[in-house]
């Protein structure tokens, strides 16, 4: 299991514009769900997606999700 700081047991749902986007992997981030290069000399990696249209989407803050950056219902099994 990866060591991420849990922000939250839940996702964070945003209308998001059609554009490039880096979600944060390690919870260190100050600009949350996105990454703003905290993680620089970490084992971790921001995780780069991209939408072509505008949509709404429900990004993990648990930072567990095995479909980053989309929540995948994992934080409901952390304690
Ligand atoms: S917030 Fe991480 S899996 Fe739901």
């Amino acid at each position: 299991m990866s060591d991420a700081k849990v922000l939250a047991k839940h996702p964070q749902v945003k209308e998001l514009d059609p554009r490039t986007y880096f979600w944060c992997s390690c919870g260190q981030s100050s600009k949350q769900p996105f990454c703003d290069g905290s993680l620089t000399g970490s084992t971790f990696s921001p995780v780069r997606f991209e939408l072509t249209e505008k949509k709404k989407e429900a990004l993990c803050l648990c930072k567990h999700t095995k479909k980053a950056p989309i929540c995948d219902g994992f934080h409901s099994k952390l304690k």
